[in-house]
Parts: structure tokens; C-alpha cells; sequence
């Protein structure tokens, strides 16, 4: 792969032009005002793969937003790459927080990425991680470099719990039939202290409706007199965790596989710096449950989180009114051993049993997905630790991701094949957050760095298999 060396450097121009034409098309998933950005944005992506060098790249239909899959098969004898990545963004809002509009993308240095880094929804989650392996394909294909087979499934639905791709993968099994799965959509430590996620947290998500009077009220008529639905949702979320903050739902733990001490002290050589962790964040004190360190507390440890909270008034000024309703999205990381589905039910029903009889109580489930972690002997995670070492000049640090793609655990179920999360962002990149960027250095390293996954994975399935 040598004669690829230069290949990012040589080529950054057009690589970096072509990412923009991707980042200008407004794919956000969740909002249907969208639908035909994202629909495009699938197009624009099947024209990529076909530019690549793809045999066949086809856009299929869902219930939801489409899915985009090509293949290049070159030897029914040699192993199949599957990459996955998405294409749909998450929304831009608030977008008054943003410093450039977040769907013309512009590069600006950072004290994180010297080199430049393009700003923009999607540059980092995942277009500029998910365009680095068509590119990285289309240099092997076009040097006639590509030592295996690739296929590429490429959704428009993650950012929303792929909804319709579980239905996908088990009706296209024989379509998809891989030997490994490569990923790029999580993060490494830091440009200089490479590092590869071993896992991914499971995501348990549900919205609460309380209901006390039937009407919104005076709340100087009414008040002290009558139960407030939003002072009662915060005392039933408060109580969910003690004061070393422990989630207290019955049977939240029972089925989290402890790590062994080795495995936590092998997690636990990944460089950490806290006061540089609190200083980015503007935070006096990290805070988190007890026993635990911050790393093992946003990787290792599951959480509860609420993600969004409203009710009553919340315009200008004042309005003194005692509400009848409180609304709150909450979400639940989750860690080897715990099932969403169950977890989903046991909150269920403990939130139900903690309403006071002064309010009603309704949980909706929303998305959810299985943990998932990937042993550091496994070929896959080898070969991904091989490639990094050589165009790194270092060896990656294992560490496990809080984050979850909720479709790597099914892949492992419906597909029979493991998943390597060789992302090639930072923590500091502001996913889904206002000024969402990516490092110019990250992208072309990423680059860079893909065929030789290609390489080190097929010379050691050759010699393994
Ligand atoms: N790429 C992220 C997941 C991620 C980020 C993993 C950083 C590890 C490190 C993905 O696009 C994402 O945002 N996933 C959602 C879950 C989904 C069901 C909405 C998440 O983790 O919140
Ligand atoms: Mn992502
Ligand atoms: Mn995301």
C-alpha cells in the first residue's frame, strides 16, 4: 500500500471539495422537512461508490429514509469487507449557536486540529468518516490495489435508531455477507495518543407524560393545594439516583457483567487528563457514580440522563400558572449484560410504581439497542491496531466508547460478524453539538490509513483461515 502513501496528500483538494458537496445537502433524519435532502444525499452517496469503482451501487427503499449498498467482488476466495457509516446528520438547532452556517462548510484551524478542521452538521457524525472509506476504496481500486472484497451499506436512519435497517439486514442477509464489519463513526483520544473503541454502550430511550389537574391553574388559587406535575416529575427523576449516584430501579444492575481486574487496568492505561477534561468543559467538578473513575464512568458504567424537560411557561417574562402537564425525554446508556428491552420495562414499571396517586403517569418507549465490545485479540481489531500503528508511527490505546450504534450489536446477532470501530474523530469535535467539526488531518489520515486495514486484515485471514 505504499503507493498510497501520498495519495491523500496528492489528491486533498478534490478529497476535500467532494466531502463539501455532501456536507452541503441538509440530510437531517429526524425532521421531515428534510425528506428530499435526505433522498438526495442517498443519490449523491450511490454516485460516489459507482465514481469509486463499485461494480453496482443501489439505493433501496425503506419505510423510512433510504439505504445505499454497492459492492465491488473481486475473488469469491478472499475475505469481504462490509463498511458501514451513515449518511443523515442530526439537527442543526440551536442554530443561533453556531459561528458559520452549518451547512456550508468552511475550515478554520482549533487549538485541537492546527492543520484546519471543516465545520459543518455531519462533518465528523459520520459524512466526512463514512466518505473517507469510499475514497480510500476508490485510491486501492484505481491503483489496483484492493486485496479483498468490499461491500458498503450506508443508511440514512442512525441518528433516529435506524428504525427500518434491523428489517433491512434480515431480509438481505445473503446480500450482505461479510467476514468483518469496518466502521468509522466514534473518536480517538487525541491526534497524538491514537486509540480504538472496544466497545459500545447499549441506549435504552423513553419519553414521560405527567398529568395532575385536568387544566392549567392559578397557581396562587391552586397552589400548594394541588399536586404540580413538574415539581412531581423532578422529585420522581431525582429519586432515581442516591447520593453516590446509583440508579436505584430494582434489578437495574443485576445483569452487568463486572469487568475482570485485568480488563480494567488494561482500560485504564489509556492516558487521561482530568483537569484538562474539566477546563474544556468550563466545569469546577466532574460528578459521577462512586467507585469509579470519569473514563470508567462514560464507557464501562451504565447512566441515566434526562435529555430534554418541559411543561407550564416558558416565554418571555412570567406567567404564574400551575401546569397541568410535565414532559421529559430520559435515556439510559448500557453496558455488556443489559437488555434494552428489559431495562425499557423494568423503568417502566418502577416509574409507574413511584407516581403519588395526585398525578397520572404515562412512559413511551422510544429506540433502544444492545451493548456490544470486540476482544483486542480478534483479527478484526488486529488488523484495525496494525493499519493505525503503521501511518500513526504509534500503537492505539483500546478504550471502550460511551456512545452507541445501536445496529453493531444486530449485526453480530443477524449477521454472524464482529464490527471494528476504527473512527477517526475527537471527543472534542462537538457531535451533534453547535459547530460540529472535523479535522482536515483526521480525514486525510483516515484515508490514508483504510487500505491498510484492507491489507493487514486479508494477510491475516490468509493466515489464520
Ligand atoms: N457516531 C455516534 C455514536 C458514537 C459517538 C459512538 C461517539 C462513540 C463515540 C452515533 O451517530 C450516535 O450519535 N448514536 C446515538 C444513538 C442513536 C440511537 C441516536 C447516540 O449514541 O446517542
Ligand atoms: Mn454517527
Ligand atoms: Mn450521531
Amino acid at each position: 500500500m505504499k503507493e498510497l502513501l501520498n495519495y491523500s496528500q496528492k489528491h486533498k483538494e478534490q478529497l476535500i471539495n467532494e466531502l463539501f458537496e455532501l456536507l452541503r445537502i441538509p440530510s437531517v433524519s429526524a425532521d421531515s422537512a428534510y425528506d428530499k435532502d435526505v433522498a438526495t444525499t442517498a443519490e449523491v452517496v450511490k454516485d460516489a461508490l459507482i465514481k469509486a469503482g463499485c461494480d453496482q451501487a443501489t439505493v433501496y427503499p425503506t419505510a423510512g429514509h433510504p439505504i445505499v449498498y454497492a459492492e465491488k467482488l473481486i475473488d469469491p476466495n478472499l475475505p469481504t469487507v462490509l463498511v458501514y457509516g451513515h449518511y443523515d446528520v442530526q439537527p442543526a438547532d440551536p442554530i443561533e449557536l453556531w459561528n458559520t452556517a452549518p451547512f456550508e462548510p468552511v475550515i478554520k484551524t482549533t487549538p485541537k486540529h492546527p492543520d484546519g478542521a471543516i465545520f459543518a452538521r455531519g462533518a465528523c457524525d459520520d459524512k466526512g468518516q463514512m466518505f473517507m472509506h469510499i475514497k480510500a476504496v476508490e485510491a486501492m481500486i484505481q491503483n489496483d490495489l484492493l486485496p479483498c472484497n468490499v461491500k458498503f451499506m450506508i443508511e440514512g436512519e442512525e441518528e433516529i435508531g435506524s428504525p427500518n435497517l434491523e428489517l433491512f439486514i434480515k431480509e438481505q442477509v445473503d446480500l450482505l455477507k461479510n467476514d468483518i464489519i469496518l466502521i468509522s463513526d466514534t473518536a480517538m483520544i487525541d491526534n497524538t495518543i491514537p486509540s480504538i473503541d472496544t466497545g459500545l454502550r447499549g441506549l435504552s430511550y423513553v419519553e414521560i407524560e405527567v398529568t395532575g389537574p385536568n387544566i392549567d391553574l392559578h397557581s396562587g388559587t391552586y397552589g400548594g393545594a394541588v399536586a404540580n406535575p413538574i415539581n412531581v416529575l423532578c422529585d420522581m427523576i431525582s429519586s432515581l439516583m442516591d447520593e453516590n449516584k446509583h440508579i436505584t430501579i430494582p434489578g437495574f444492575y443485576d445483569k452487568v457483567i463486572p469487568l475482570t481486574a485485568e480488563e480494567r487496568e488494561e482500560l485504564a492505561e489509556a492516558p487521561f487528563d482530568l483537569e484538562a477534561y474539566k477546563k474544556a468543559l468550563d466545569i469546577a467538578e466532574v460528578q459521577g457514580e462512586k467507585g469509579y473513575t470519569t473514563p470508567e464512568r462514560n464507557s464501562i458504567r451504565p447512566t441515566l440522563d434526562v435529555n430534554g424537560i418541559w411543561g407550564g411557561y416558558t416565554g418571555e417574562g412570567s406567567k404564574t400558572v400551575l401546569p397541568s402537564k410535565a414532559f421529559a425525554k430520559l435515556s439510559m446508556r448500557l453496558v455488556p449484560g443489559q437488555d434494552w428491552h428489559e431495562i425499557t420495562e423494568l423503568f417502566i414499571n418502577h416509574f409507574n410504581s413511584i407516581a403519588p396517586k395526585s398525578v397520572t403517569v404515562k412512559v413511551t418507549p422510544h429506540h433502544g439497542g444492545m451493548p456490544y465490545v470486540i476482544p483486542t485479540k480478534h483479527i478484526g481489531y488486529r488488523a484495525a491496531a496494525k493499519a493505525i500503528e503503521k501511518t500513526f508511527g504509534k500503537k492505539p490505546v483500546p478504550q471502550r466508547g460511551g456512545g452507541s450504534i445501536p445496529i453493531v450489536a444486530l449485526f453480530e446477532e443477524v449477521l454472524d460478524s464482529k464490527s471494528v470501530l476504527m473512527g477517526f474523530g475527537l471527543d472534542s469535535d462537538a457531535i451533534h453539538s453547535p459547530n460540529e467539526h472535523y479535522g482536515v488531518w483526521n480525514y486525510l489520515k483516515g484515508i490514508d490509513t483504510i487500505p491498510y486495514f484492507y491489507q493487514y486484515y486479508s494477510e491475516l485471514y490468509k493466515a489464520e483461515n
